[in-house]
């Protein structure tokens, strides 16, 4: 096992298989930005299955046990069911899981079930259907996610975790009928704060609903009791309704920060591992693959970065000023939330 300065253990790994997203949430990529004429990263750049096949027996021999696979929108990637199937052969990848916004949950949740993925998260910011067409900025409605989300339900995903980003004035009003949408139909809602990643999005600490906030709205209605963490480092705190079945979780990373327990690493499309989702710039893991490296040396490569880490952006946040807090920023959609 390998620790980082702050002796934090490896232990989750989230992998972006695509800088394309079929969403443009104005939060993450603008549409002004984001373009018909934004060039993403052209194939031959992106790590083929079998290199991140590859990396990923590097990284569980280095403690990962947890895998996610993120985006961009990680169904955009052609066949990427058949990604699924290699990492659920990997030995000492016991959580395989998928965060994705739903729209072609439709077509591939079997494929993806069958390939042996083991949990999906759905994004879903708000339930009401002119805020969602704004916020997805590409007009989509909230129907078809819940589609994406019912067949999950059919082939047998069981939890399904809804995330949605709350930002004051814009869905921070539609909170509570999210939770009760999804109590009962027995998923887990979680509701992240917004944050300043990326450099794009004009985060304003004004936007940002915290956390106690969210759960005072929400246990107005229905009563809320905390609960234990499932694991050390999770990031949701968890709540629990008092009157019956069915729990939330709220994402602090802003007014809570839990830098102290965080075991993550990200891997971008290209084959850059970054140990925050707030670096600036990524270790190159595809250079030596493409190389010729040999795994111990991929695994010396990626523990020397591990062992060096000393990131702690969001505790570190307050007391940052503007300047710093607005230095070159990796993007979410590379590194996948
Ligand atoms: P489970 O395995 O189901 O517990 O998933 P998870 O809690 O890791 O959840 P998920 O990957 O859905 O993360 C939820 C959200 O939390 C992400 O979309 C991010 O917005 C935020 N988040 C996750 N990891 C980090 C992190 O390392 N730092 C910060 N600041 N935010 C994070
Ligand atoms: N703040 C918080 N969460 C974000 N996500 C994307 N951008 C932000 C942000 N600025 C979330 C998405 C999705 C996950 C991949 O990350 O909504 O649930
Ligand atoms: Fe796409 Fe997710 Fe970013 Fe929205 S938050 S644009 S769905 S990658
Ligand atoms: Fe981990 Fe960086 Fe998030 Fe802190 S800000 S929890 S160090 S990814």
């Amino acid at each position: 096992m390998i620790t980082d300065k702050f002796r934090r253990p490896f232990r989750d790994l989230r992998i972006s298989v695509t800088d394309r997203c079929n969403f443009r949430c104005t939060y993450c990529m603008p549409a002004e930005i984001y373009g018909e004429r934004y060039q993403f990263l052209p194939k031959s750049q992106l790590l083929t299955f079998e290199e991140i096949e590859r990396l990923t027996r590097v990284f569980t021999g280095l403690g990962a046990s947890k895998v996610r696979l993120t985006g961009g929108e990680p169904l955009v990637r052609n066949d990427v069911e058949h990604l699924v199937e290699r990492l659920a052969r990997v030995d000492g990848v016991d959580d395989l899981t998928m965060t994705t916004n739903a729209y072609l949950l439709p077509q591939k949740a079997q494929a993806l079930r069958e390939a042996g993925l083991g949990r999906v998260t759905v994004s879903l910011d708000t339930l009401d259907d002119e805020i969602f067409r704004h916020m997805n900025g590409r007009g989509f409605g909230v129907d078809r996610v819940l589609e994406g989300i019912e067949a999950a339900e059919r082939v047998g995903f069981h939890p399904i975790k809804v995330n949605s980003v709350v930002q004051r004035g814009v869905n921070d009003h539609t909170i509570v009928d999210l939770a009760r949408y999804f109590r009962e139909r027995g998923h887990i809602m979680r509701f992240i704060e917004y944050m300043d990643v990326g450099t794009l999005n004009g985060w304003r600490m004004d936007d940002v609903v915290p956390a106690d906030e969210i759960v005072a709205l929400i246990d107005a209605e229905m009563p809320l009791v905390p609960v234990e963490s499932n694991y050390t480092g999770e990031v949701a705190s968890r709540y629990r309704y008092a009157d019956g079945e069915g729990e939330i979780g709220v994402i602090a990373s802003v007014t809570k920060p839990f830098c102290g327990d965080c075991t993550r690493l990200r891997l971008s499309p290209e084959g850059q591992m970054f140990t925050c989702l707030f670096g600036s710039v990524g270790a190159d893991l595809r250079g030596p693959l493409r190389d010729g490296a040999t795994d111990e040396e991929l695994a010396s490569l990626a523990g020397g970065v591990w062992r060096v880490r000393e990131d702690r952006y969001s505790e570190e946040r307050s007391s940052l000023t503007e300047a710093l807090r607005s230095r070159e920023k990796v993007e979410m959609y590379k590194i996948g939330g």
